[in-house]
């Protein structure tokens, strides 16, 4: 039997891998698209089941010369009489309740469940297209201190509490269609009040994540002019050559402020979910829109109307943060060479680092010269 040598058999099973695992993932990318049924259609949400003038929704037979204006009344709610009368008083049915309900069982589904196995997939061609992006002429073997213990404790509470909070909201979203035909209706029934109460409660946990990487990182992710570069050579990733950067490059700044303004959004809107009627930010946010675009969004919304718009832009919120992330994962672990140390030990190696942060490099060894000591990312943080 031909020996090979372990480093040319594990070069070859990398190969294999490389090309098998895409196609693997786009086969079940497509299985899973061709099999997911939207609850609900456009058509429904658009307002194709509203009842029309003289007739009573659904066109029952009893009721079928009611009154346009009765409707009217049972659906909008009696004018209120008394100064601080709650304006949903004498309102017996809630049309928006319907809308809001269909956008959920529908386009939300289907566009959330398109754009998660959408990034799947892109990452997937990018993979097979352009492979692992490695260091040039291999590691040197000589590692520098990139992230401090307390660093790597904000970065992991973070991404833990995220993956758990982003699990049971996707249970809440997508599982009545997915796992309750799979496990039935006890057993999803468990697993879903299990859940909840796990995404109310690590929701904290995520918030004070949040607060230590907005503290320890701040000032990192300040713009600046090597910003523009690294953006205008595609942050180098076809072809050879890396954009200098400090100790984030534009990408990583990119993802940091979508982290941070995304995260304090769905940290309100979750809020504003767990106590409900407390806080009514759409109806403001609306008049603001319309004065400064000169749209006609209806700003006077009721109590109910404001939790409504808070579900869905909560989940909106949480989708586009899922597929950020998702990217941020497969570039931290299968898509680049030599970077998930930093989050695990804390140390990359030299090379890496002269590759993808030059500037922050020559900032911490210039530090390390003025100062004497060497660095170990606690003391030595590169000055912005
Ligand atoms: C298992 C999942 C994750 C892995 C393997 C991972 C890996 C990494 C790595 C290796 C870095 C350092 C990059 C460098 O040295 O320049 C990093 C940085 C970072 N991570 Fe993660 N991460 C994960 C999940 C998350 C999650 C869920 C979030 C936020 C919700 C997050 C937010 C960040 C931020 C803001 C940074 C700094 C900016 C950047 O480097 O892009 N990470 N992560």
């Amino acid at each position: 039997m031909n020996q090979k040598e372990p480093e040319q058999l594990q070069t070859e099973m990398a190969k294999s891998l490389r090309k098998a695992v895409p196609l693997f993932l786009m086969a079940i990318m497509v299985l899973a698209f061709l099999s997911f049924q939207p609850v609900a259609s456009f058509a429904q949400v658009s307002g194709a089941d509203k009842p029309i003038a003289g007739t009573t929704p659904g066109g029952t037979d009893n009721a079928a010369n009611s009154s346009a204006e009765m409707w009217r009344k049972i659906r909008r709610g009696v004018q209120a009489t008394t100064t601080g009368q709650n304006k949903m008083s004498g309102q017996l049915m809630q049309s928006e309740g319907n809308d809001w309900r269909l956008t959920r069982t529908g386009p939300m589904l289907m566009y959330s469940s398109w754009a998660i196995l959408g990034i799947i997939m892109l990452l997937c061609l990018f993979f097979a297209l352009r492979g692992r992006i490695r260091v040039e002429g291999g590691l040197a073997g000589k590692t520098i201190k990139r992230f401090s213990t307390i660093e790597r404790l904000a970065h992991w509470l973070l991404a833990s509490s995220f993956i758990c909070l982003a699990l049971t909201g996707l249970n809440l979203m997508f599982g009545r269609t997915v796992l309750m035909p799979l496990l039935g209706k006890d057993a999803f029934s468990s697993i879903t009040i299990a859940g909840k109460f796990i995404h109310n409660y690590v929701a904290f946990a995520f918030i004070a994540a949040l607060v230590m990487i907005l503290i320890l990182w701040f000032v990192h992710n300040i713009p600046n002019r090597h910003d523009v570069m690294w953006f205008l050579k595609g942050g180098g990733i076809f072809g050879s050559g890396h954009p200098a950067a400090r100790k984030f490059n534009a990408g990583q700044k990119v993802l940091f402020w979508i982290i941070i303004l995304c995260g304090a959004s769905i940290s309100l809107s979750g809020w504003a979910l767990m106590n409900p009627f407390t806080l009514s930010m759409f109806g403001g946010t609306f008049e603001l829109v319309n004065q400064i675009f000169g749209t006609t969004y209806q700003a006077d919304l009721s109590l109910i109307q404001e939790q409504q718009y808070q579900s869905i832009w909560h989940a909106l919120m949480a989708i586009f943060l899922i597929v950020v992330v998702i990217a941020h994962i497969y570039i931290g672990t299968l898509g680049m060479e030599g970077a998930i140390s930093a989050m695990t030990s804390g140390d990359v190696d030299i090379k890496w680092a002269r590759e993808h942060h030059s500037l922050w490099v020559e900032e911490v060894e210039a530090s390390e010269n003025t100062t004497g000591k060497k660095g170990d990312g606690e003391a030595l943080q590169p000055a912005e």
